[in-house]
């Protein structure tokens, strides 16, 4: 690996540049927007967030902020075990939900050829890899008829041990493995959880799998920068080192005190702002498919950190901005005409890339037809630029506030820098909404709804309460 990411000059070309022109009054049509004196007026919630993050970095669910630093050793570790399953399987697959498949798909996604899967071994270098985030019988099925079990390394990652889908999916596949390959079945699994508590950890020791940990202040939406995303990240060949580098690097510009340097801390304090103002969607637009199922990762971290319903001191606050994806260009022929003349509901990220991996130019041969031949000659790169700096255009002419973060170009560091990033800036917005954003009580009741529905020992009052239930009226039922 180059270690290109310990040069100064390097990591200055690939820092990330947020611009939040577009959030500003004056900028957009309609009388949207904020001015700067709205911005000092609630500049004192971005000060206390700040404080308390601070003051809370590395401890209690905060532990995720010393995952840039505290992890040489697991690195090295991960790295080797990575070398083996690179060596020997034909198939890596996440099993995983939430938290814990989320994070691998979007950074699987951003590093990887974008037809992975479908490349040659030798093109590869490395086993096929896939996220089975679902309970979906079909999609099982589906899985096992284009994989060998017997070739195929299962990393089995939940932190809490108790998740119904993701034990599912491991009773599945074990099963199969020990059918057949008898005692050596222990060798495809490689367990990422808990050290202390939960059930995998015991499954783990009971029958001798490999185990990677996640550190107790590191929660599943967090968790991306741990063994949860970095052993399957370096079994695709990622330089996990450089992606933490740059997680290492956000972490110093979203420690700034003032607010007008630190992006992470402003953006939050924008977001806020706008929730105030009645725009609770927050629509996350890629001008990349790389970056397409970061989208999906930024919704679970946006959604599940911030939609609560009550406050730190026990009020009934009903807050959280629904996050959306969608992708650029592909949605400008779908959602776009929504955020154009829709509701003021909306802030729009855009997420742009300066230099695209690849280069297509676009070719003669169409010079009799002007309205297709203004094409030729210029490159797909400068279209899609072009598309994103016109539908930024529009949304502004119709007062439609966005923001726009800037990757230099999408590498292992700047993919670390992003993931980083967008955590700091949960962990301040939810400082200023008051609330825990490290929490999910609001997913608690479905889950004590499913252990009653299939019989779980406990859950008897559950179940009467789902038996009480009024029934549905199949009048309604057409
Ligand atoms: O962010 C979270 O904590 C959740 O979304 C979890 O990641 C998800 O529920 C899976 O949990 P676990 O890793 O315990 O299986």
């Amino acid at each position: 690996m180059s270690k290109r990411y310990k040069k100064r000059e390097w990591k200055k070309q690939m820092a990330l540049r947020l611009d939040y022109n577009n959030m500003l009054y004056g900028r957009v049509a309609e009388g949207q927007g904020y001015t700067e004196a709205k911005i000092g007026e609630y500049k004192r919630f971005a000060g206390v967030a700040y404080e308390k993050v601070m003051a809370k970095k590395g401890e209690g669910w905060l532990g995720w902020c010393d995952l840039p630093f505290n992890q040489e050793e697991i690195v090295q570790e991960i790295n080797e075990v990575a070398k083996d399953v690179r060596k020997r399987a034909k198939a890596f697959v996440v099993l995983g939900i939430g938290g814990s498949a989320l994070g691998p798909i979007a950074v699987f996604q951003s590093l990887c050829h974008l037809h992975y899967n479908e490349l040659t071994q030798k093109e590869r270098k490395g086993p096929k890899f896939y996220v089975e985030d679902n309970v979906d019988p079909e999609r099982m099925n589906a899985l096992l008829d284009i994989i060998d079990v017997e070739n195929t390394v299962f990393n089995v990652i939940t932190k809490s041990g108790a998740t119904s889908e993701t034990m599912t999916q491991y009773l599945v596949i074990f099963d199969l493995l020990k059918k057949k390959l008898g005692d050596k079945a222990k060798d495809n699994v490689i367990a990422t959880t808990s050290s202390k508590k939960g059930n995998l950890i015991k499954l783990a020791k009971q029958e001798g799998f490999k185990a990677f940990y996640i550190p107790d202040g590191v929660g599943g939406r967090f968790s991306e920068l741990c063994p949860v995303g970095l052993l399957p990240a370096a079994v695709l060949g990622i330089d996990i080192a450089e992606m933490l580098a740059g997680a290492a690097y956000m972490d110093k510009v979203c420690s700034e005190k003032s607010l007008y340097k630190n992006p992470a801390l402003i953006s939050a304090l924008l977001s806020y702002i706008a929730m105030k103002d009645g725009k609770n969607i927050s629509v996350m637009m890629p001008y990349s498919d790389g970056l397409k199922y970061f989208a999906d990762w930024y919704c679970q971290l946006w959604a599940e950190s911030l939609g609560k319903e009550a406050d730190n001191d026990g009020n009934l606050v009903r807050v959280g901005q629904t996050p959306v994806k969608s992708l650029g260009v592909t949605d400008q022929h779908s959602q776009v005409q929504l955020y154009t003349e829709g509701p003021f509901d909306k802030v729009i990220t855009f997420l742009a890339v300066d230099k695209y991996r690849s280069e297509v130019v676009i070719p003669q041969g169409c010079e009799g037809i002007p309205d297709v031949n203004f094409l030729c000659g210029h490159t797909m790169n400068e279209l899609i630029t072009a598309e994103r700096v016109a539908t930024e255009f529009a949304l502004c002419q119709k007062g439609r506030i966005n923001k726009t973060i800037y990757l230099p170009e999408i590498n292992a560091y700047t993919v670390g820098e992003l993931i980083y990033f967008f955590e700091m800036e949960t962990a301040f917005t939810g400082e200023m909404l008051n609330i825990n954003a490290y929490d999910q009580p609001g997913v608690e009741n479905g889950k004590n709804a499913t252990f009653a529905l299939l019989g779980r020992k406990g859950y008897e009052g559950k179940k009467n309460e789902l038996d009480s239930a009024p029934a549905k009226d199949p009048k309604f039922i057409i």
